[in-house]
């Protein structure tokens, strides 16, 4: 269902198409516009139920010939659906914050890392802007350091603090990313104060980096993707 009272546009072209989701429609954008997912490309998808974005990046891999994998954690068991989904998509029950990189890592294809980062996460919303956008805040953090590791995060300085560590970037064992060089972040905020931090923080790491507000989302969120283009080495 739409969340605001009758089902919208979005939601009944969802049901037409055979999404579990609308939100399949702001992959698809972002997919149109920035070529993310390409033939044989291997897909973290971080809060992936109910599964919408693995179906999309699961279309988005071409045939079962051309290989790639997705994987998709959540803080929720989620099925693989049925449609637009093949063997080439598993997921996991787990909370990303605490669930170490390595495995995340050891999930990928030959544990080389993954080529696709995509965090649609979201708390659950309070109404409380200030507290939902600090929750966004820091589920959009530890999306960026599982994607490319607190060693690459070491020298930003960022006022952005993670699971309330005074020093959120001292040396562990668990330092490395899951992104491949050349490799593509997605990350959901709810926009604040901070969500200009990400831009200062990735512009210096990525080729590239933009914001997308898609169709799809509804007038009254405050959601904004951050989306960065090919790690550099
Ligand atoms: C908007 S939904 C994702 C929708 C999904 N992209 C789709 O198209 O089907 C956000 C998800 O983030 C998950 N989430 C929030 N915090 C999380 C965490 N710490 N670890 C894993 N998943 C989390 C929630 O359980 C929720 O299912």
């Amino acid at each position: 269902m739409s969340g605001a009272g009758a089902p919208d546009f979005f939601y009944r072209e969802a049901q037409r198409l055979g999404y579990v989701a609308r939100s399949a429609f702001k992959l698809l954008q972002m997919q149109n516009k920035y070529k993310l997912i390409t033939a044989g490309s291997s897909v973290l998808d971080l809060g992936c139920a109910p599964g919408a974005w693995l179906q999309v990046a699961c279309q988005n891999l071409g045939p079962l010939k051309n290989g790639g994998s997705v994987v998709g954690i959540d803080l929720k068991k989620v099925k693989v659906p049925t449609m637009h989904c093949d063997a080439r998509v598993q997921t996991v029950c787990a909370d990303v914050r605490n669930f170490p990189k390595h495995q995340i890592k050891a999930l990928s294809p030959q544990q080389r890392g993954f080529s696709i980062v995509l965090s649609d996460m979201c708390p659950s919303v309070s109404g409380i802007t200030t507290t939902d956008a600090a929750l966004s805040t820091e589920l959009g953090m530890r999306a960026l350091e599982v994607a490319v590791g607190r060693s690459a995060l070491g020298h930003t300085n960022s006022n952005i603090q993670m699971d309330g560590q005074s020093k959120p970037y001292a040396c562990a064992p668990d330092d490395e990313g899951v992104l491949r060089p050349g490799g593509h972040l997605v990350i959901k905020l709810l926009e604040s104060e901070d969500t200009q931090e990400f831009r200062r923080i990735c512009s210096p790491l990525f080729r590239k980096t933009s914001w997308l507000r898609p169709k799809a989302t509804r007038s009254s969120s405050r959601e904004i993707y951050f989306i960065c283009q090919s790690l550099l080495s």
